[in-house]
Parts: structure tokens; sequence; C-alpha cells
């Protein structure tokens, strides 16, 4: 089977180039190649670093961990939640079909079908996809909305716990399908436009979660902004009782698409389990960055409320990169950030290759010089994150969380990282 797709960007779609499909079995591959118009377009830029801005089709092969297609395309594809929900629909219409005793005409999807799977409308950065019959890929039927109201929450969330808890309908699937259910990541979500017209992602409790988990990541959220972080805007929506984090989108802007890439697709990382360091995002800053000093000051401050939050997650698809112009980039605000109670502090991405996983301010201030930071700098930058910290239950009473919704987070906002952060403070006052 193969595939021609053309590839669009922004609101004004403009043309990019062809992203080339061919599928034999489980082997996939796929090729792109820019159009002439965008190579000599005096405004165009590079959609990765992977991908030069050269004439002819670049091609690569699946290999196992990795997606088929280029970072910045695999940036776009669905994983995770929406992927589970792709998959499920596809096998209950087959169901159906055999059932009725039809033949059966549905092949098992491909790479390329779940990369199209997705609704045009939402899908994160901005490049557009156009299948061979001119469509865009998904584009909603006349008169549809994909991205739902925040009005539909109970509908929303109801049909996303059924497929959690292995029970949803056939109308459930369809329903989540048509409504832009179009993001990475692992937990239920959705895109939503909240009532200022603006799009939103609503991330959903899981019927797995033994504690708040979406307060929990507006709570991080504005901590985040506390220490002076640029984090994504965030607010708590209450829909029976249940709370979903709702999270502005930050590739939306005045009414066009800013795109995105993630730091793995900016570093050429493909397998999520390969150790990585944040000297190489520093690196890879230096190279690509509108501006590196307040970028590298940036990253050191996430780090550091990384550390001191208990956020356990930090792998190289929850750092991103908005573009700027040519063929510079700058890091994206902050987005899932989590306060992890009851777990042993690790960082998924390293300090750099002499820190080994440790999750230690003794260490972070130690690399400060590599990100460009003196020491008296690296102080003020810690001074600001840990007093954010320390405010946590204040600043979670104003989201509106309880004590004892509070009390769930103890272990990841007082521990000994902290101890040695305010020792490090008051020794060089
Ligand atoms: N505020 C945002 N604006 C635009 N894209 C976002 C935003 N937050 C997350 N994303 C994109 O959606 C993906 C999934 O979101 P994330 O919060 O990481 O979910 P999960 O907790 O399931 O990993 C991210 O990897 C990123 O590509
Ligand atoms: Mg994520």
């Amino acid at each position: 089977m193969s595939r021609q797709i053309k590839v669009h960007i922004g609101e004004a779609k403009q043309p990019v180039g062809t992203l080339f499909f061919n599928a034999s079995g489980n082997r996939e591959s796929c090729g792109f190649e820019y159009t002439s118009e965008w190579i000599e377009s005096r405004d165009s830029f590079t959609i990765e670093p992977g991908l030069p801005r050269v004439h002819g089709r670049a091609f690569r092969s699946k290999k196992a961990e990795a997606s088929v297609f280029y970072g910045a395309i695999a940036d776009s594809e669905p994983d995770g939640w929406a992927r589970q929900v792709i998959l499920r629909d596809y096998g209950k219409h087959r169901k159906e079909a055999m059932d009725r005793g039809g033949t059966n005409t549905y092949a098992p999807l491909t790479s390329i079908d779940c990369l199209l799977a997705v609704d045009d409308y939402s899908r994160v950065g901005a490049l557009r996809y156009q299948d061979e019959n001119g469509l865009f890929q998904r584009a909603a039927g006349k008169g549809k909305r994909s991205a739902p109201p925040l009005i539909e929450l109970d509908s929303l969330l109801r049909a996303s716990a059924a497929v959690e808890t292995d029970s949803e309908t056939a109308a459930d699937l369809e329903y989540l399908r048509g409504r832009g259910t179009s993001l990475g990541g692992l937990r239920p979500k959705c895109t939503i436009v909240d009532q200022d017209g603006s799009l939103s992602i609503g991330k959903f409790p899981s019927v797995h979660d033994t504690y708040s988990v979406t307060k929990g990541e507006v709570l991080a959220l504005h901590i985040a902004k506390a220490a002076g972080i640029n984090a994504a805007q965030s607010r708590i929506a209450e829909s029976d009782g249940i709370s979903v984090a709702l999270i502005k989108r930050f590739d939306r802007m005045q009414g066009d698409r800013i795109p995105y890439i993630s730091a793995a697709t900016l570093l050429g990382i493909e397998d999520s389990h390969s150790i990585h360091t944040y000297t190489e995002i520093i690196d890879a800053l230096k190279r690509y960055s509108a501006d590196y000093q307040a970028d590298a000051e940036e990253l050191w401050r996430r780090i550091a409320l990384t550390i001191l939050i208990s956020n356990v997650d930090d792998h190289m698809r929850n750092h991103g990169f908005l573009h700027v112009e040519k063929d510079l980039w700058r890091l994206s605000p902050a987005f899932d950030i989590n306060p992890f109670p009851e777990k042993h502090r690790v960082l998924k991405t390293w300090i750099s290759e002499g820190t080994g996983d440790a999750a230690s301010i003794k260490l972070l201030m130690e690399v400060a010089p590599y990100f460009g930071i003196d020491f008296k700098r690296a102080r003020a930058l810690l001074d600001s994150v840990e007093s954010a910290v320390s405010r946590w239950r204040q600043i979670g009473k104003k989201i509106g969380m309880t004590p004892t919704e509070l009390n769930a987070f103890e272990t990841a906002f007082e521990h000994d990282e902290r101890k040695i952060a305010r020792q490090l403070l008051a020794a060089y006052p």
C-alpha cells in the first residue's frame, strides 16, 4: 500500500512538501520532499533539523520503538490515548461489518491511517495533511464542529471513562473520535473550545487515579508561573464534581497555528527509552534558539522546579519548541509537569552525562556554568523557584484545592532536596 500526502502549514495552508508512505505487512517506510516553492521562498524554514531544506526526496524506514515518520510529523501523530480511541473505534466498525455478514474490508490500520485520523482543526502544531482526493485530514463534515465546547464536558468525561473501563459503546467512540482527541500523550484528554473561543486541552482524571492528578497538574503549572517560569495557562473546570485540568493551547495565536516540535525532534531522538541529558538540550539551544541565554535560564529554572516538586516525567516529549523565524525556535511554555507523591525522585532526562538520573539541586548548581549561568545568578534563580514551591499550599488553596486534596501531595513538596535548597540559599545570602 502506498500513499502520497500533501503537507501544508498554518491557517493559510501554505504547501510545504509531499509525504510518501509505503506499507507492506509490518514493514513501513516514508519519504518526504519539500516543494520547490517552499525551498525557494524567502520566509520558509526547515520543519525540523532532520529534514534539511534541499531538493529531492529523503527516505526513512520504521525502526523498532520509533515512529516511521520524521519527528516534526511524528509530533502531530496520535499516541497513547488518541491512538487507543482510533483503534477501538476502527475495531468496533470492523466487528459490526463482520456481524452483518459482510466480507472483511477492514485491513489493519497503518501508521498513515492513524496520522490522518487526527482532527485537522485541533492537530498539534501547524502541519496539515491533504489526501489524494484533496481533502484535509481529518476535517469534520460540513456544518460539523470537531472540537467540542466546554459545555459538553460531562459527555466527554463519561465517554472517556467508558473507554478506560472497557465498557464503551460504538456511540461513545464515534463521539470521542469526532471530538478533537487529537493530542499525543497517555492520559485521557480532548481539545475543548473554551468560553472565550480559544482552544484548550482538557485533561481528564483517569479511573486509575488515587488522588486528584488533574488538580495537581494545575497546581504545578501555577507554582511554575510563581517561580518565573513561562508555563501554559491553566485552570480547573468542574463537571458533576469531576475536576478537569483546562490548559490553554500555546500553538494557536491570533487565529494562526504555530509550528511545534518536541525536544526529542529538535535533538533527533527517536527511541523514547534511550538516556539523554539537559546539557544536550543546551547544545541544541545554542544552535537553534532565537534567544539562547533566556532559554538556557528558563530551562535551568524548569529543572529546579522539576526536582523541587518531584516531577518524575520530564522526558523529551514533555519539552517542546515553538517556531519563531527562519530556522530559529524558542522553548514552548512548560506543560505536563506534575507533582508525584510517594515516588522515588529521579529524572527521566539526566542533568548531564556524569549525574545519572539523580534529581539533585547540588548537581544542578554545579552544572549552571554549562548553561552560561554564574553562581550568583543560579542562586537567584533557585531562590525564586524555592520560594514559589514553599507556597504550594497557599497556591493550591487559591486554585480551589481542599486541605485533604493538598495533603495527598505532601511528600511531593516536602522532602530532602527542598532542605538542601534552603541550606544552600542560607549559606550564600
Ligand atoms: N498547552 C498546550 N498547547 C499545545 N500543545 C500542547 C499543550 N500541552 C500539551 N501539548 C501537546 O500535547 C501532547 C500531550 O499533552 P501532555 O500534557 O504531555 O499529555 P500526557 O500527560 O498525556 O503526556 C504534548 O506532548 C504536546 O505535544
Ligand atoms: Mg506528556
